[in-house]
């Protein structure tokens, strides 16, 4: 094994080979729960096995593996963005073996062709998404994007309800029993305060510069530093018009999850691409009753995967969470 950044190797590789080792490594950009990048990439001829990396799975947070999965799921669905943005059509297979459950999927290059005009426009959103936690402008979101939100969502073979204003106050109570829960419990402060307080130069977890500001919002953000002094100031409601939503799926097996990874990718870089901002919310996800909540507003449609906050960007720099270099994330067999 070699690592794609290894250069004379790298130009005697095959140009599946070298785009499969490309997308790999914009694979990296993707989201995940806490910037955990929970993902290994190993590349062999025309083909790239995508893997959970298990070292990296939350035990408090994810005891199941659900967001893990979820996490690896979007970083799928981006490495095939990178390479139906540059041409390559590919063939891929999802979690394709029973005796080894942590290969998520093996994906094949079969074509190499022209780019289509919607697959670039989505491969550039890869390199300016960001979770954007900031107050969103007092400004509506178009109907028309969030149709496009909800259709990018159900081509990746999930669904996203965008949540009626009345059911808003559910979401926000299952946020705030979600928070009751979580922050009472030691293991959950400790898990937290690993992923959010990385030193200086860390290439994975949530840097302090990204986190939630202070002001009341319609449903609470997932409070990033429960043990910082409180902001003594009181501040407006910001979000007044953010919409939320619920990525859900028909089943809740390993495959949904790993499906609707890959739809909150579709619906990120679509949400981007719409000039859109947005955060997940998965708090809500992780605490049972929570979870509960989020499943009555669904009444009975399916498996809720993940809430989602959507709005049109405030103002001010956007801070972004690093990411370890594709060295520490992909392997390219010679
Ligand atoms: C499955 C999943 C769950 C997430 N849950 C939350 C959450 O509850 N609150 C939050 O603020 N961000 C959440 N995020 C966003 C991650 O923290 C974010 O993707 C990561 O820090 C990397 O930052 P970036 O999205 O700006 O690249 C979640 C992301 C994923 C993929």
């Amino acid at each position: 094994m070699i690592q794609f950044t290894e250069p004379r190797a790298a130009r005697q590789q095959r140009p599946a080979t070298r785009a499969l080792a490309k997308a790999a490594v914009a694979a990296g950009r993707a989201p995940s729960i806490f910037n955990s990048q929970p993902w290994r990439w190993c590349i062999a001829d025309d083909v790239a096995q995508l893997r959970a990396d298990r070292d990296r799975q939350l035990t408090t947070v994810d005891p199941d593996g659900r967001l893990l999965t979820v996490s690896c799921g979007a970083a799928l669905h981006h490495a095939r963005t990178a390479l139906a943005g540059v041409g390559f059509a590919t063939h891929v297979d999802r979690l394709p073996d029973p005796g080894d459950p942590d290969l998520f999927a093996r994906i094949r290059v079969v074509d190499a062709g022209e780019p289509q005009r919607a697959a670039v426009r989505l491969q550039l959103a890869m390199a300016l998404r960001h979770t954007d936690r900031r107050p969103f402008a007092d400004v509506e979101v178009p109907p028309p994007a969030l149709r496009r939100l909800r259709e990018a969502a159900e081509e990746q073979g999930a669904h996203l309800r965008i949540l009626r204003p009345e059911d808003v106050v559910t979401l926000a109570a299952a946020a705030v029993a979600a928070a009751g829960t979580e922050l009472t419990d030691p293991l959950y402060r400790a898990e937290l305060s690993a992923w959010t307080g990385r030193p200086a130069g860390a290439r994975d977890g949530i840097p302090p510069e990204t986190a939630a500001h202070p002001e009341p919002r319609p449903v609470p953000l997932r409070n990033l530093d429960p043990g910082g002094v409180p902001d003594p100031a009181t501040h407006d409601v910001v979000d007044r018009y953010a919409c939320y939503a619920i990525l859900y799926t028909d089943t809740d097996t390993p495959v949904d999850w790993l499906a609707a990874g890959e739809a909150l990718s579709a619906v990120l870089l679509t949400a981007t691409d719409e000039r859109l901002a947005a955060s997940p919310i998965s708090d809500v996800i992780e605490v049972p009753a929570a979870r509960r909540l989020l499943c009555d507003l669904l009444d009975g449609a399916g498996y809720p995967m993940v809430a989602l906050r959507i709005g049109v960007p405030g103002d001010g720099p956007l801070a972004a969470a690093a990411r370890r270099t594709g060295a520490e994330v992909v392997d390219v067999a010679t």
